[in-house]
């Protein structure tokens, strides 16, 4: 049996309250052991002092584009991307082309993910057929043929019947329905947050209530009949403390926030001179919702923190701002912009970053991962918190190198992966 001996890391394990050095033994695709100065014949050792191990990364909100517009990313490419941001689990939005609504959608996503998959891939569902908004998809027969979330990510459920009849599934399959909040008669062509900005630089805005009114209206929805509300990128101030009253009143709603929510604002669009690499949906927003966002997080109203990975090609952001697809890529940067913006100086400690990015989202999902318990699957990502490294698109995985942090120089490594025990990453080369 494959032995993989991880010896003297900082092991934190959010599932386990461990924090601490410590030696992690995996045999097989499990782990075998956890404790001081562990010795084993014929193991293989990986050399951890100085790093920091924790359970593999699990991101619930990845954009891998396959099928049908393999062009700005595919499975392959996609799960690579996601090894090398330390990341063992995603899950996969279904605004691909076809649009994943059906169980034969599903069935592609996973056949494919076992084929030419470095991590594990879970295909989310989309809500409505098409993701037109009108019509429920077959949510019954995506979730037997595997699909773990369901999501008209890109785009809102505009039909409140709809989005009722969504919540009701979810309670049946226990399974969360994702959003993405945006009312569009409010959102209109907005191309940035309405406010400062939009006005200096004369471009459409979208205001903050395009995404607090379906907030409102799903917590509502979800008061009356149950189920799992997972709200996706939350970008606003004004969202946490709706989220934050409906989980005071028991309501059953979780939410997620990106990496770039949390460490650019609005401000970047004008200091880049209309970088269409600032242009995302949600937009970024103000310095204040940033703060609001960030402390949220470190009180865990905010749940989980899901990298909204949206790849797109060169020609797709290459084009005015208001015509630019909307998104950045994000599986490659997470760790490392988190770390270094927000760890390092203080605002969210290592362990609840950890766990935004493990336990949390592992649980939220309902799938085994986010543990280095004896027994737990072996998903490991060792990180070097002190190694500093400058970000070049050109060195991605991803075929998306639409990012705004190009020549950022960022602190924190992903070092070493491991997904079912295998080694997938090492020294940060993929293996
Ligand atoms: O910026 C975004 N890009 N936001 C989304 O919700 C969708 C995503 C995409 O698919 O490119």
């Amino acid at each position: 049996m494959n032995k993989i001996l991880i010896k003297g890391g900082h092991v934190i394990d959010p599932s386990n309250d461990r924090d601490g050095i410590a030696d992690l033994l995996v045999e097989g695709n499990r782990v075998a052991a956890i404790g001081d100065q562990l010795t084993v014949e014929g193991a293989e050792i990986i050399d951890a002092k100085g790093c920091t191990v924790t359970p593999g990364f699990v991101d619930l909100h990845v954009h891998l584009r396959e099928p049908g517009l393999e062009y700005k990313e595919d499975i392959a490419s996609g799960t690579r991307a996601a090894a090398r941001g330390g990341f063992t689990s995603i899950v996969c939005m279904p605004n691909t082309s076809p649009v994943i609504d059906d169980e034969t959608g599903v069935r592609f996503v996973l056949d494919r993910a076992a084929r030419d998959g470095v991590v594990r891939v879970y295909p989310a569902g989309a809500v409505t057929k098409g993701q037109k908004g009108e019509e429920l998809a077959e949510l019954g027969l995506m979730y037997e043929a595997g699909a773990r979330m369901f999501s008209d990510d890109g785009l809102p459920v505009i039909s409140a019947r709809v989005m009722s009849t969504a919540l009701t599934y979810s309670k049946m399959f226990g399974v969360p329905i994702s959003t993405h909040q945006e009312d569009p008669t409010l959102a209109g062509d907005g191309a940035v947050n309405f406010g400062r900005i939009s006005t200096l630089m004369g471009l459409p805005g979208m205001p903050e209530e395009a995404e607090t009114v379906m907030i409102a209206r799903d917590i509502e929805l979800c008061r009356r009949v149950g189920g799992h509300l997972h709200i996706g990128h939350v970008s606003t101030a004004r969202s946490v403390q709706l989220i934050e009253r409906a989980r005071e009143e028991g309501i059953n709603v979780t939410c997620e926030v990106t990496p770039h929510h949390l460490t650019l604002t609005e401000d970047l669009v004008k200091e880049s001179g209309y970088d269409t690499n600032t242009k995302m949906k949600p937009p970024l927003r103000t310095e204040a919702d940033r703060r609001a966002l960030i402390s949220a997080l470190r009180d865990g109203v905010i749940d989980v923190v899901a990298t909204d990975h949206a790849p797109h090609s060169f020609d797709d952001k290459d084009k005015e701002y208001i015509f630019a697809d909307n998104g950045i890529t994000g599986l490659e940067t997470a760790f490392a912009l988190l770390h270094d913006r927000l760890v390092l100086p203080g605002d969210i400690p290592l362990d609840r970053l950890v766990e935004a990015m493990t336990t949390a989202p592992a649980r939220l999902l309902g799938v085994e991962a986010g543990s280095l318990k004896e027994g737990a699957i072996a998903d490991v990502t060792i990180l070097r918190t002190d190694s500093e490294w400058a970000v070049n698109p050109g060195d991605f995985a991803s075929k998306g190198k639409n990012t705004p942090l190009v020549g950022w120089s960022l602190t924190g490594k992903v070092e070493t992966v491991l997904v079912d025990g295998n080694i997938v990453l090492r020294g940060g080369e993929l293996v």
